[in-house]
């Protein structure tokens, strides 16, 4: 007989580990295509200015290239730069037949549109998936280059063997980058019922709690508490944000969306901040690259 004071374990959708199984794998066939006489998949990042975070971010991405054997080029240009001198770089970037993927640390200063300049990368080579082109393919036959955050929670949720087929998967947050890409792939590629909500839906709780998955991506720390869902759920926190702490080492620590402490002990399964949708990121953008190497060199193996 179930005791029914023992309560249930919750499943921690471990990212790090999970990111670090997919580059043994990307590692695997890196040496293997080398083996058969292939140059290393190659990645470009752009990164314009000096924030502190998305130094943290482009870094990582150089220290992922090493890890799996690609090669790696960063560009770094003042905040001065113009939009018409990053256009070139880009242009020029999508014309080097030894580069295959690029990525543009966002965000960029104020006097560069965001918009030109993801719309500038070659679709074949914008491993981000931020082109309106790789947009529109979620829903096209064609799914090699996915949007690499979506794409990380997907392959989460699929090497945790959480059923996604039915599932009520409601979704907070509609931007580009994560929100409305992530709802539109779990409709199409995982079959779930999706409910895509925002900060400004009107009693957010009501949908919340409805939620077999629940994926939380606003940046907003404390949006989710612990009466917000149900027991059982699936919960993926993508918000990433710097809260100022004293006592933390370097002065802040970084917060998801949801109040951990009291939606873990109600969900099945749980991805912590930091450690969880983070680390997938960095992972699917180097499969993205792998994808984009081999087609670029028309390799089938
Ligand atoms: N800024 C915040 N997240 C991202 C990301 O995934 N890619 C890029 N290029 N910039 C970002």
């Amino acid at each position: 007989m179930t005791d029914p004071k023992v309560q249930h374990q919750t499943v921690i959708l471990d990212g790090r580990k999970t990111a670090s199984e997919i580059k043994t794998e990307i590692a695997e066939e890196v040496r293997h295509l080398k083996s058969k006489g292939y140059r290393a998949p190659h990645l470009a990042a752009i990164l314009v200015g000096d924030d502190g975070a998305s130094e943290t971010y482009v870094n990582n991405k150089v220290k992922g290239c090493k890890q799996v054997g690609f090669d790696s080029t960063l560009l770094r240009f003042s905040t001065s730069i113009s939009e018409s001198k990053l256009l070139h770089e880009i242009e020029r970037i999508n014309n080097d037949d030894d580069i295959d993927g690029l990525v543009v640390q966002l965000p960029l200063p104020e006097h560069i549109s965001e918009e030109k300049v993801n719309d500038a990368i070659s679709p074949s080579k914008d491993v981000d998936g931020f082109t309106n082109e790789n947009y529109g393919r979620i829903v096209s036959h064609d799914i090699s280059i996915l949007p690499a955050t979506p794409y990380g929670i997907m392959e989460l949720l699929r090497r945790y063997n959480i059923k996604t087929k039915g599932q009520h998967c409601v979704v907070v947050g509609q931007s580009r980058i994560v929100g409305s890409p992530v709802a539109s792939m779990m409709a199409k590629h995982a079959r779930s019922t999706v409910t895509l909500c925002h900060i400004d839906t009107l009693d957010l709780s009501f949908y919340t709690r409805q939620a077999d998955i629940l994926i939380v991506a606003v940046g907003k720390p404390g949006l989710i508490s612990g009466d917000m869902v149900k027991e059982g759920v699936v919960v993926v926190d993508v918000g990433t944000t710097r809260v100022s702490d004293e006592e933390a080492p370097r002065g802040y620590v970084i917060k998801g969306d949801v109040i951990y402490d009291e939606v873990a002990p109600k969900a099945s399964h749980i991805s912590p901040v930091p450690g969880g949708v983070g680390p997938m990121t960095i992972a699917s953008l180097l499969l993205n690259t792998l994808k984009a190497s081999k087609q670029r060199l028309n390799i089938h193996i």
